[in-house]
């Protein structure tokens, strides 16, 4: 089986690099590379690039991931996050292959405190969660396709919050989170992990193409996260000036940002592990083990 990968280096689609080997030969492309384009601001080259390629499957993992600088160049994080995967879509229908897109829980306006379904209503607050919501509705008029709507995704390799957390902390004495943001960190290990069973299993079943929500198991603030992280590595031995208890939890309202987040970031994942029959490991797992590996580093 032919694999287009586009993104290859961020924090999900270093880990598809790896997880997608298996299934066949994989085409990793990046802005540029080989004289192939990768770039997602050229919607037009993109799809010529699938043309080019023919593969049997495209994974999309890359985006415009920077929320707050979005609210700022709209017209560039639309063009990353809808125009470019709707003309992979457009390419990938012609040429009757898989496209394979990922998405995010900030679609929804984060009211409640229910965790959501596929089926609910979206209701964007950012840009970032706009232009995101375009993409995946774009994504979805390939018929063969799957979108994963994930939340606060973490890698050891790349930038995230765990790692900005072991920062400030050896940097400083006290912290200010916000502990009214609720989710699920969700490693980019297990994204690409259940990225490639899924692509398995739809070779077999192409009905089971559609958008599913996808994240590690449990719940947590980002306070309670920084928190965790802080113990994780003063337990390691890591030398840090902050202690888990001088880091204080602030409503979002104290915490004032350019793009406006959900508070309520909770994805009911039943759809997708009923369909692919998997079962998703609680978040402290997979933060801790990723943990224990930065912390190595
Ligand atoms: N990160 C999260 O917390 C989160 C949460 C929910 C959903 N998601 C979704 O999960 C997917 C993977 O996210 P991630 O965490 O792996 O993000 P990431 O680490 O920021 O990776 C995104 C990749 O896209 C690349 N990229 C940016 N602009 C590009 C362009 N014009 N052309 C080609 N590549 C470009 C980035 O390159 P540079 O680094 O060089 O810019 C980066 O390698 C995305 O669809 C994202 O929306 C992420």
């Amino acid at each position: 089986m032919k694999i287009l990968l586009f993104g290859k280096n961020g924090q999900v689609g270093w880990e598809l690099q790896r997880s997608l080997a298996p299934l066949g030969e994989v085409v990793a492309l990046d802005f540029d590379s080989d004289g192939l384009c990768g770039d997602f601001t050229r919607p037009d080259e993109l799809a010529e690039t699938v043309r080019r390629v023919a593969p049997r499957v495209i994974v999309n993992a890359a985006a415009h991931t920077a929320v707050d600088k979005a609210e700022s160049e709209p017209d560039l994080a639309r063009r990353i996050n809808a125009r470019s995967p709707a003309a992979l879509a457009g390419a990938a229908e012609e040429l009757g292959a898989w496209l394979v897109h990922y998405s995010t829980d900030y679609v929804f306006d984060g009211s409640g405190d229910k965790p959501r379904a596929e089926t609910d209503p979206t209701g964007p607050l950012s840009v970032y969660g706009r232009t995101k919501l375009e993409g995946e509705q774009a994504v979805a008029r390939c018929a063969k396709h799957l979108v994963f709507r994930t939340s606060w995704v973490y890698a050891a390799r790349g930038a995230n919050f765990a790692k900005a957390v072991l920062r400030l902390a050896a940097e400083r004495d006290t912290l200010r989170v916000v502990s009214d943001q609720i989710g699920a960190p969700t490693g980019a290990d297990l994204l690409a992990d259940v990225t490639a069973h899924a692509i398995r299993a739809v070779q077999d079943k192409p009905e089971l193409a559609g958008l599913y929500h996808l994240a590690a198991a449990g719940e947590t603030s980002w306070h309670a996260y920084a928190r965790f992280v802080v113990e994780r590595a003063r337990r390691a031995g890591r030398p840090l000036r902050l202690a888990a208890d001088r880091i204080e939890a602030i409503p979002t309202s104290a915490y004032p940002t350019p793009a406006r987040r959900p508070l309520n970031s909770r994805l009911d994942t039943g759809k997708l592990r009923q369909a692919f029959g998997l079962c998703l490991p609680d978040w402290r797992a997979g933060a801790r083990r990723t943990l224990d590996e930065l912390l190595e580093q």
